[in-house]
């Protein structure tokens, strides 16, 4: 019958896009992504923030942004893994909580200033939120860094 055929022909159709993808998806994973060592470091390089300034760092920033990354179970699986990695990396460049005593006076002065000026929404990255739910930060949270930043700015 006419639809019989059709639908053999879906079919075959679809078990051919299945196979495709899952080879494609195979085959990315032979792509490994590396990102430089974290730096070594001492308690002494770590930042002293107020515990509860602490705390949110540590909830919201610190996987991008220090040495002790918890890694997800997908970070490497590719194709996720380019844009975990690639933000772990870019975070910690940026900005290394873990190393901060090891930053000039003036870096330290512009990481603040970025801190003030990213809190309010452009941090942490909204698809981080989006995959980790609890490192959200509330209007008050996002006031207290704030204020905090601010702080230790020097006109
Ligand atoms: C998912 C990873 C991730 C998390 C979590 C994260 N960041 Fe970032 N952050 C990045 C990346 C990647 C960059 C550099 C590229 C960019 O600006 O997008 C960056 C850049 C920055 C910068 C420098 C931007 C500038 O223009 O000076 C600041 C400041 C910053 N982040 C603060 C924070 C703070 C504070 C938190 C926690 C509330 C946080 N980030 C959480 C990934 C992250």
């Amino acid at each position: 019958m006419h639809n019989h055929w059709q639908s053999e022909v879906v079919l075959k159709i679809f078990f051919h896009l299945v196979g495709w993808t899952a080879t494609a998806l195979l085959l990315l994973q032979l792509i490994k992504v590396d990102i430089p060592e974290a730096p070594q470091t001492t308690a002494a390089d770590k930042i002293s923030a107020p515990p509860e300034i602490a705390t949110l760092l540590r909830r919201s920033c610190n996987n991008c942004h220090s040495n002790t990354t918890h890694w997800p179970w997908y970070a490497n699986i590719a194709p996720i893994s380019f844009e975990v990695k690639g933000h772990v990396r870019d975070g910690r460049k940026w900005l290394n909580f873990d190393i901060w005593n090891q930053y000039d006076e003036k870096k330290q002065q512009e990481r603040l200033q970025g801190i003030v000026d990213t809190i309010d929404a452009k941090m942490p990255l909204p698809s981080y939120i989006w995959a980790h739910p609890n490192a959200n930060l509330s209007k008050e949270e996002r006031r207290s860094i704030k204020t905090w930043a601010q702080a230790l700015i020097k006109e």
